[in-house]
């Protein structure tokens, strides 16, 4: 198994190219199940979960092309088995994203439940409650949700909790419904606005993505689009805490900087000084980072995927941190690894206490989730001496070419097995 070996106390420096956002193209990949044309995709992510996504699809009988220039055809032409097995859910909960597709387009599909994961417990109750409001029948059988419906039709479905992939579901579902739904609560999230984008694209008729309201009027079908997904909010934001955490002094090409307002605000909060031009940002980091307190919440709020690489910013910053998380019930599975590299933190329930220490020393670390094993990375960075991140195929479903990047960025890191 791969493992990554960091040898800290370089800061950043120079330039890097940011990619395409893993969870915009997610469910955009799904999108082209709503129809038979090709949906042809540019700025694609080079990723594990891409990947494992095109599987998915070309088991159920959708051509997927990917090329090397990041590239990707889609043409669900004809569709097969709409099943989306065990295997696959299990190590990639975004697979359960095929099914508001598949109902509205096969009237039925079959999905396995996602069980729970690292982070939390991730029950998807809204989606089926948001299907059924739109028609659907849905049974639970030996671990799989089997799901039908002649033709959904549109409905009110007001959302018990902001959602991303649950609202990402539902509009899916309701761009071939029968008349008009609302999602009321819905998720504010860019990738939510991306998706709309390129189903506007294909035909479908939304409005108020990016609000909590999203209305959707049902069309027949679906045609091809082409559409360019967005550039990654997290990867630009775990780059930016990277350069903080080691003084650096580094450009982020290619990047939205309107979806990183809070990320930005926080790091200014920490004596980072950034600037942004068009898709380019900027920042230069003080000596020694502020201790900046941050509690996660939905869109515009401060992103539950950025709370790993600020606790390890925390961790070595002037003065005490208090790091909230409102999102997910076990988010904090790094706290234990970044103490086994000296950093000094307390939990209390959803809070960690971070007060900063001068410095943090190397030593082996295990990753346990996609942000997590971010956290360690940037913590590795800062360390004297080595540090060794085991698991760091968790870091392959969500960084391209991490090490590769963080490398022309002057960090001595490498993988080894
Ligand atoms: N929730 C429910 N019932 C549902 C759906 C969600 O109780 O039916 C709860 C969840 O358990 C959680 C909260 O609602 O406590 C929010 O979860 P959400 O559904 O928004 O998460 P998600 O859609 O499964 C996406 C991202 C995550 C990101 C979260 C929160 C994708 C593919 N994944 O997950 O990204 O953390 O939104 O912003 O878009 C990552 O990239 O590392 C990652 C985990």
């Amino acid at each position: 198994m791969d493992k990554l070996r960091i040898r800290g106390g370089v800061p950043l420096a120079g330039e890097v190219r940011i990619s395409g956002a893993k969870n915009a193209a997610l469910p955009i990949m799904c999108a082209a199940l709503l129809s038979s044309k090709r949906l042809t995709l540019a700025n694609m992510p080079r990723l594990m979960d891409v990947r494992t996504m095109a599987r998915l699809l070309g088991q159920m009988g959708v051509e997927v092309r990917a090329e090397a220039d990041g590239r990707m055809e889609l043409e669900a032409a004809r569709l097969g088995e709409p099943t989306a097995p065990y295997d696959l859910v299990k190590t990639m909960r975004a697979a359960v994203l095929v099914l508001g597709p598949l109902l509205a387009r096969c009237g039925q599909a079959r999905v396995s439940l996602p069980g729970g994961c690292a982070i939390g417990l991730r029950p998807v109750d809204q989606h089926v409650k948001g299907l059924q409001a739109m028609g659907a029948t849905i049974a639970i059988e030996h671990g799989y949700m089997h799901a039908s419906a002649q033709r959904l039709r549109g409905a009110r479905i007001v959302m018990d909790m902001v959602t991303v992939t649950g609202t990402e579901n539902l509009m899916m579902a309701a761009t071939l419904a029968e008349g008009t739904t609302l999602i009321e609560n819905a998720a504010r999230e860019p990738e939510v606005v991306d998706l709309a984008r390129c189903l506007l694209a294909m035909g479908a008729r939304i409005d108020g993505a990016g609000s909590d309201v999203i209305r959707i009027d049902g069309v027949a079908s679906l045609h091809g689009a082409q559409h360019t997904v967005m550039p990654d909010r997290i990867e630009t934001g775990t780059y930016l805490a990277a350069a903080a955490a080691t003084c650096g002094h580094v450009r982020l090409l290619g990047a939205a900087p309107d979806t990183l307002d809070a990320t930005l605000e926080k790091l200014r909060e920490a004596g980072a000084r950034i600037a942004v031009r068009e898709r380019t940002i900027e920042i230069q980091a003080p000596e020694r980072p502020n201790a900046v307190s941050v509690r996660t919440a939905p869109y515009p709020g401060f992103a539950t995927d950025m709370q790993a690489q600020f606790m390890a910013l925390a961790a070595i910053a002037h003065g005490t941190a208090v790091i909230t998380e409102t999102i997910f019930e076990n988010r904090f599975m790094h706290a234990l690894e970044l103490q086994r590299l000296g950093a000094d933190i307390a939990i209390q329930g959803n809070s960690a206490v971070v007060r900063g220490v001068e410095r943090l020393q190397g030593a082996s670390v295990m990753a346990t989730d996609l942000r997590a094993s971010a956290g360690l990375v940037i913590a590795g960075l800062v360390a004297e001496g080595e540090t060794v991140v085991d698991r760091i195929y968790h870091l392959d479903r969500g960084y391209e070419a991490l090490e590769a990047k963080l490398g022309a960025l002057g960090a001595r890191i490498e993988r080894f097995s």
